[in-house]
């Protein structure tokens, strides 16, 4: 009797140990995404070199890592393209002027004002510092 028993306990003990490890084998790749999703929403930053505000000048803007820079009086003017509906990456529409979002079409204006939804806020405008020659665009955590 106390041998079937300390039997049943161990095949108890082995099966439930084989579930626990089979649940974690299917969901680790679950935590790695979620780790990976989060890393895209820390902060950030570009460094726009004296090239890049160049071709900025002489385009009338460019798109960089996630933001579009112009250029006025010599200093970056630059917006995230991070749309603030749900947050796919605008693209500027040289046809009609402003950005256009791909997924659900808002559209803003050249300067970042939304004009029609579904977003309702306009793009965001993030810090930018000199350093030497060089510009740093200092994205946010909701800017990228
Ligand atoms: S994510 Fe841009 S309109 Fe929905």
């Amino acid at each position: 009797m106390a041998t079937v028993g300390s039997r049943s306990r161990r095949e108890f003990l082995d099966t439930a140990w084989r579930w626990v490890a089979a649940a974690g084998a299917a969901l680790a790749p679950l935590g790695v995404l979620g780790i990976l999703s989060r890393a895209g929403g820390r902060p950030r930053e570009i460094v726009l070199d004296p090239g890049i505000l160049e071709r900025a000048a002489r385009e009338g803007g460019v798109a960089v890592e996630g933001v579009y820079v112009r250029v006025r009086d010599g200093v970056p003017d630059v917006l995230s393209l991070r749309c603030r509906h749900l947050g796919c990456r605008v693209r500027p529409d040289p046809a009609r002027g402003g950005f256009e979002c791909p997924c659900h079409g808002s559209r803003y204006g050249l300067d970042g004002r939304v004009h029609s939804g579904p977003a309702r806020s306009d793009l965001l405008r993030p810090a930018v510092r000199r350093s030497g020659d060089r510009w740093i665009v200092e994205l946010g955590a909701d800017d990228d």
